[in-house]
């Protein structure tokens, strides 16, 4: 979740300052030395940027209640009147969009908490100021953003979604960080061939499969991988080569863990797992998903706390994230369910996790392979063909609880397969694609 100071009424994506770092995680120094460290070791790191809201305690929000007539007078929607809402705005933020402001008496627009007034993305200013945001941590070497709602950006009332001033926005956006080595990843919820449109090549390289998360957890819980397969094949054909690409998630911040969506069935979890890292697309994992760890309790904005519990990464009383008080009570189980529990048990889901991202990194047909579904044997499997120059592959998922009978066929291709990827245990003899998939488990095959 966002790192700027903020007064947290919604974990920090009610932005006050938007080139500092919230205290509670350290300081600017902080930062950069995280940075340093991170990309010592090859790791990129991404902020995560609120753009369609700030927090009220943001300068720019005072200024603008403060003087209506004045330079940020128009930063913010103000209305005399209610005006109107969103069409179609739902989740957990209730039904209010314009609230009164006493000191400005006027009512401002939010689509989200009453906390989050939203910007004029028609004010060229405001769009100015959130690029020299931008520019200032690219100056900072941060490679790249996770933008919040970018689909929200503009709006004409009702509609809040998809307007041609965001897309001018991100165009401008991507223009800055193309002159950086940084990416983009957008919190976008359309459907696939809206989708598409962010994917353009001047807007941004990734957008977030959110809905299609609900899809792997009812493939994973009721062992029908059928939804899952069209979901994949609808997105794949909307988003045409070379342009950007979309990222798989099956959990994040705002949803249930995924263990929970599969009532902790640790079979589910692993074929998701690993069909989520032989799909095409950028798969995004969050923390914790490859511990199975479970929903917490505890409750400080709203329900969706569940899945923020801190990281577990032993078995210690605050689980190694901190020597001081969790800010989030922990998630049950986190004394079994830690990353130094699992590692080095083959058998453990940190493991398994461990093996798939190997693999997937050293096989180019899982990254940038093309992607075609091929018609399973039952509606429990999932099976696709991903073919590179490097090296085919062929991948059959078994989502049900019982092994099923595998047959599949390759049109237009007549090799074999011979080997198992090291994703799985086992040997499958060459071309043996008459038998038996136990149940819920994964094979990678190489095509020779
Ligand atoms: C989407 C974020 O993922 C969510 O956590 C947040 O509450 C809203 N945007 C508002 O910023």
């Amino acid at each position: 979740m966002p790192t700027f100071p903020s007064p947290l009424a919604d974990s920090g994506y009610d932005v006050a300052d938007y080139t500092e770092v919230h205290p509670d995680y350290g300081t600017a120094a902080d930062m950069a030395a995280l940075l340093d460290a991170a990309h010592a070791r090859g790791i990129r790191v991404y902020l995560d940027l609120v753009f369609n809201h700030t927090s009220l305690a943001h300068p720019w929000f005072t200024e603008s209640v403060n003087d209506p007539t004045g330079p940020r007078g128009d930063w913010f929607v103000w209305s005399d009147t209610e005006g109107l809402g969103c069409e179609g705005a739902a989740g957990p933020f209730g039904d209010v969009r314009w609230t009164l402001e006493p000191t400005r008496g006027q009512y401002y627009f939010h689509q989200f908490y009453p906390q989050q007034p939203d910007l004029n993305f028609e004010n060229a200013e405001v769009r100015a100021a959130l690029l020299d945001v931008a520019r200032f941590w690219l100056d900072r070497g941060v490679d790249g953003f996770r933008l919040d709602v970018p689909y929200r950006y503009d709006e004409d009332l009702p509609v809040c979604v998809h307007r041609p001033g965001t897309f001018e926005f991100l165009r401008d956006l991507r223009a800055l960080t193309d002159g950086y080595d940084a990416a983009m990843v957008g919190e976008i919820l359309a459907a696939p061939e809206q989708l598409a449109a962010y994917l353009e090549p001047d807007v941004l390289q990734m957008g977030f499969l959110l809905a299609e998360a609900a899809v792997f957890w009812i493939a994973g819980s009721s062992g029908n991988a059928q939804s899952l397969s069209r979901a994949i094949g609808d997105v794949v054909s909307a988003v045409p080569p070379g342009q950007g690409t979309f990222a798989t998630v099956i959990g994040n911040h705002d949803l249930s863990r995924p263990t929970e969506a599969v009532m902790a069935d640790p079979g589910a979890l692993r074929v998701m797992a690993a069909v989520q890292l032989t799909l095409p697309g950028v798969p995004f994992l969050y923390y914790g998903e490859e511990l199975g760890m479970l929903g917490g309790a505890g409750v400080i904005v709203d329900g969706r706390d569940s899945a923020r519990t801190p990281m577990q990464w032993d078995a210690s009383p605050t689980a190694g994230f901190t020597t001081g008080a969790p800010f989030l009570p922990l998630a049950p189980e986190h004394e079994t369910r830690n990353v130094e529990s699992l590692r080095g048990d083959p058998g453990s889901l940190l493991e398994h996790y461990r093996r798939l991202i190997a693999l997937r990194t050293s096989t180019r047909a899982l990254t940038t392979g093309t992607y075609q579904a091929l018609r399973p044997a039952s509606a429990q499997q999932l099976v696709y063909w991903r073919r590179h120059p490097d090296g085919d592959r062929l991948v059959i998922a078994n989502f049900g609880r019982d092994a099923a009978t595998v047959r599949a066929e390759v049109p237009g291709w007549a090799g074999a397969f011979d080997e198992l990827s090291q994703a799985e245990v086992g040997v499958v003899a060459a071309n043996a694609l008459g038998g038996e998939i136990p149940a819920q488990t994964v094979w990678v095959l190489r095509a020779r």
